[in-house]
Formats: C-alpha cells, sequence, structure tokens
C-alpha cells in the first residue's frame, strides 16, 4: 500500500538557466513544491513562465543548453538532480512519465504505434514485443482509440492529431507510473475525449495512488480536477495551494489578475475580456523587486526594491507578495 502521507516528490529551491549565446539566463528560481501520492497537482502561469522548463528538471530532460544549478527534486529517497543518467533512466517511464507538450514530435514516424507503445513495457519490464502486445490493445482501448488491435500495426501518420495525443497519455501509463507530468496534455482533444481521458486518471489516482502534474492554461480543468495549484511567473512559484484556496482567496496580485481573465457568464455581452496589461519580464534583464510589479495593480514602494520572500499564507499555501508580510498595513 501507498502512504498517501509522505511526498511523493519533493522539489526544492530549484534553479535553472539556459545557455543563450553562450550567456547563461536564470529560467527558474527558487522554485520548491511537493507531489502526494493520489493527488492532481496543477501548474499554470502565463506562456513562458517556465512551466514546461519547470517539468522537464524534474525528470533531467531539459532542452540542449538548459542545466539545473542547484535544488533538488527527492523521489523515493534519491535525489534526481544528482543521480547518475543511468539510474535516472530506470527512474523516466517507470516511475515517473511524461505527457510531451508537442505529441507531433515525440512519436517516430518510422515506427509502428504498437513498438513505440511496447517499448516502456520491453525496457522496465522486460517482456517481449509479443508479450506486450496484448497490454499495449487494453492501453489504446482505456485512452479510447477503437479497433485497438489493428491500429497497433499503423504508424503515427495514421493517426489525427488527437488519437497521437491519446497515445502519448497511454504511453505515459504503460508502466504503471507512481507520477504523470503532463504538460497540455488535452488541447488537442474534442471536450468529450478530454473528460474521458481526465476520468481514467482519476480512476487511477483513487486505484493505485497514481499522482498527476497537469501544465494545463485550461482554468476550467484545474477547477474541475485539481487539488494544488501552483501557479508560475517569471520562474518563479509566486502562489502555491489547495486548489479551492486558489479560486475562494487567491493570495497574490498575479493569481487574481489570472482568475480575472475568465471570462464569466456574468459579463456583459461584447464587453472586451479583461486582460493583465502589460508584458512579463525578460529573463535577460536582472530587475531588482517582485517580478510582477510593473503590472501589478496592487504595486508599492517596497515591491519595486525587494523581491519578496514567499510568506505563507495557511497549510501547504505561500505567496511570495510583500502584502502577505506579516504585520503589513495597507
Ligand atoms: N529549448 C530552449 N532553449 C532556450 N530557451 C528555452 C528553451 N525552452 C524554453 N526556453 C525559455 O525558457 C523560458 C520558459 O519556457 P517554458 O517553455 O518553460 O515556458 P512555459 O511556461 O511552458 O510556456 P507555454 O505556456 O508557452 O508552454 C522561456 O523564456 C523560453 O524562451
Ligand atoms: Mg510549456
Amino acid at each position: 500500500m501507498t502512504d498517501r502521507t509522505a511526498p511523493l516528490l519533493e522539489v526544492r529551491d530549484l534553479s535553472v538557466s539556459v545557455a543563450r549565446d553562450g550567456t547563461p539566463t536564470r529560467i527558474l528560481r527558487g522554485v520548491s513544491y511537493r507531489i502526494y501520492p493520489g493527488e492532481t497537482l496543477a501548474i499554470v502561469g502565463e506562456s513562458g513562465s517556465g512551466k514546461t522548463i519547470g517539468a522537464l528538471s524534474v525528470v533531467r530532460l531539459l532542452p540542449p543548453g538548459a542545466k539545473i544549478d542547484s535544488g533538488s527534486v527527492l523521489y523515493k529517497g534519491k535525489d534526481l538532480a544528482a543521480l547518475p543518467e543511468e539510474e535516472l533512466r530506470g527512474v523516466r517511464g517507470a516511475g515517473i512519465s511524461m505527457v510531451f507538450q508537442e505529441p507531433m514530435t515525440s512519436l517516430n514516424p518510422v515506427l509502428t504505434i504498437g513498438l513505440q507503445l511496447a517499448e516502456p513495457l520491453m525496457e522496465h519490464k522486460g517482456l517481449s514485443y509479443s508479450e506486450a502486445l496484448p497490454a499495449c490493445e487494453k492501453l489504446l482501448e482505456k485512452v479510447g482509440i477503437t479497433d485497438a488491435g489493428n491500429r497497433l500495426a499503423q504508424y503515427p501518420h495514421n493517426f489525427s492529431g488527437g488519437m497521437r495525443q491519446r497515445v502519448m497519455i497511454a504511453m505515459a501509463l504503460a508502466c504503471g507510473p507512481d507520477l504523470v507530468i503532463a504538460d497540455e496534455p488535452t488541447t488537442a482533444l474534442d471536450v468529450t475525449v478530454q473528460a474521458q481521458i481526465l476520468d481514467l486518471v482519476d480512476a487511477l489516482k483513487k486505484e493505485s495512488g497514481l499522482a498527476l502534474a497537469l501544465i494545463t492554461h485550461n482554468l476550467g480543468i484545474v477547477a474541475q480536477r485539481a487539488d494544488y495549484v501552483l501557479v508560475f511567473y517569471a520562474g518563479r512559484v509566486v502562489e502555491r495551494g489547495p486548489a479551492e484556496h486558489f479560486f475562494k482567496s487567491p493570495s497574490h496580485p498575479y493569481s487574481r489578475a489570472l482568475l480575472n481573465s475568465l471570462p464569466k457568464m456574468s459579463d456583459n455581452p461584447g464587453e472586451p475580456l479583461k486582460t493583465i496589461e502589460g508584458l512579463p519580464p525578460s529573463f535577460d534583464e536582472d530587475l531588482p523587486g517582485c517580478p510582477f510589479a510593473p503590472r501589478c495593480p496592487e504595486v508599492f514602494d517596497k515591491c519595486r526594491s525587494a523581491e519578496p520572500p514567499e510568506f505563507r499564507t495557511g497549510e501547504r499555501r505561500g505567496s511570495k507578495c510583500w502584502r502577505g508580510e506579516p504585520g503589513f498595513k495597507p
């Protein structure tokens, strides 16, 4: 039985940089969070805020030029940030699997779907191709692909975009992982299939304690499915906490702006949608202060001179905003 009270993954103070024209640029700064078994953790934030780099750094699948500068990623008593590549390969796919943001580029066009789906089972479970096939067929059925037996002999180009995305999800689930990190996994799927896949993941969460780290721009899915939310801004986790708190009483002004930009039933038809004014800061300029200060409707002097640390706002809750500093008076 999985102990659901001990964290499955603990990311501590993770910083990552990418070399651009030879100069390292800090992309992630001091990212910390925990994921517990059976939990759905949603990772939200604007495009370019570091969600994908944050996910890839967990299993060290960073793009060329990117590297972990400091911090640790604890999983089953091991620090994945420091684990030899050889050992890490045993974790990827088997313990922690990924559904990548671009399913089209993640499948090999010259191999059959069957071979690609069987690969993790052959590598991690020691099965032969013919032994793995029945499991592959079941996996395809589980993600809602009909005629699964015949489909296994086909190639990625025979599948639609949404079907390829489902194959990626099936591959991620193949070895019964503890944690699936899914980067925008349902964007190419229609809402019915999307719900079916998320239901499947929910069932696995209950059954086996599977945990899901879900990167998404869809706050509707977050509201329905997430237990816990991380809000990324400019490579930092500016707010973290249980999903119900994030929606009912967000602590960080950026979280409030994000939620305010959602269309509401009560909005007047024809009125423009609310947007967050301004642009996120460039990673190249190292400005003092809070990275959200230039766009923040609640900014005050201190925000421009010193970057706020995380202030605890409750059980497993925190916000990097000076307004949360103990003793703060508006
Ligand atoms: N392969 C790469 N090489 C260099 N820089 C990169 C690379 N991938 C991402 N970056 C940079 O890292 C920063 C964070 O990017 P990341 O892809 O993590 O954002 P994201 O939050 O996932 O955005 P989106 O919502 O658009 O997927 C961006 O400034 C981006 O330009
Ligand atoms: Mg991304």
